[in-house]
């Protein structure tokens, strides 16, 4: 099975980015291939990998409830739903070299997806045992994983910024966690865009207050900003960047 990787944090705090660089990390490893999920509804995980989207699952969830609803649909004649959302799933699937990508997408009907969850849950499951990896870049809210339709949770990074209230934040979201009954084996934190790479004494505190296991910490860079406002993808910074060297550190030490 599959071991996954989920990253969650509140909004803005480099998720995403993180997110990205990990999935770079476990390809340079020859930990592959990797399976990368996109579980925000904002998804974006794309451009920091440097690929494109055609369809996410969201549109596929949506077009299947709507076939429940006796409304037009998608579903050839004669076709289970079950199957239909298995070549569906297969076709969302997008394929890089070391990676594949999923992005989960937004469903915008009012219907119960109750159901359809089900059946994506299942695809899920048939296809997760086909990667050693699987990093899962969430909201904060962590959605797809608390209502089980992503398979269970090994490792939870949380990312803040270096405020107290990030801190205090990524604080809650450790509760939700337990309150949801998700049971990882680990879950650490990772501080990241602190400046010059330090913590301050505040921060530090207050991630003790948390009971947070502080991972380590990385370094604001105006390289990754930069990259950002060019719509260059993050994982092409030069592997001397401080933020790369900086979290290839923090994951040498988790042994994955
Ligand atoms: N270490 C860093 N140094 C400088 N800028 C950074 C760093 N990490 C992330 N950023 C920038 O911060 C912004 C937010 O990053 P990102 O999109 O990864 O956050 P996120 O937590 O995924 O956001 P969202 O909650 O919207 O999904 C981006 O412009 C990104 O380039
Ligand atoms: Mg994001």
């Amino acid at each position: 099975m599959a071991h996954v990787i989920a990253v969650a944090g509140k909004g803005g705090v480099g998720k995403t980015t993180l997110c990205g660089l990990l999935i770079q990390y476990l390809c340079d490893k020859r930990k592959t291939p990797v399976l990368a999920v996109d579980a925000d509804a904002n998804s974006n995980l794309n451009e920091v990998l440097g690929v494109d989207v055609e369809m996410t699952l969201g549109e596929i969830r949506e077009d299947v409830e709507r076939s429940a609803d006796g409304s037009t649909s998608k579903i050839p004649a004669g076709m289970s739903k079950a199957d239909y959302m298995e070549m569906m799933v297969n076709r969302c699937l997008i394929e890089d070299d070391d990676f594949d990508m999923l992005v989960m997408g937004r469903t915008q009907g009012k219907g119960c997806y109750c159901f359809v969850n089900g059946l994506l849950q299942a695809q899920l499951a048939k296809l997760t045992p086909n990667y050693p990896y699987m990093v899962v870049d969430n909201e904060a809210g962590m959605e797809h994983i608390s209502r089980g339709i992503l398979p269970k949770v090994d490792t939870i990074i949380l990312v803040s910024d270096c405020s107290r209230r990030g801190v205090q934040a990524v604080g809650r979201i450790k509760e939700l966690i337990k309150e949801c009954d998700l049971r990882p084996t680990s879950i650490g934190l990772i501080i990241n865009r602190a400046p010059e790479g330090k913590l301050n004494q505040g921060t530090m505190e207050e991630v003790e207050k948390q009971g947070l296991d502080l991972l380590g910490v990385i370094p604001q860079d105006e390289a990754v900003y930069e990259y950002d406002c060019d719509g260059k993808p993050i994982v092409q910074l030069p592997k001397d960047s401080p933020v790369r060297k900086a979290l290839y550190e923090i994951l040498d030490k988790l042994n994955f």
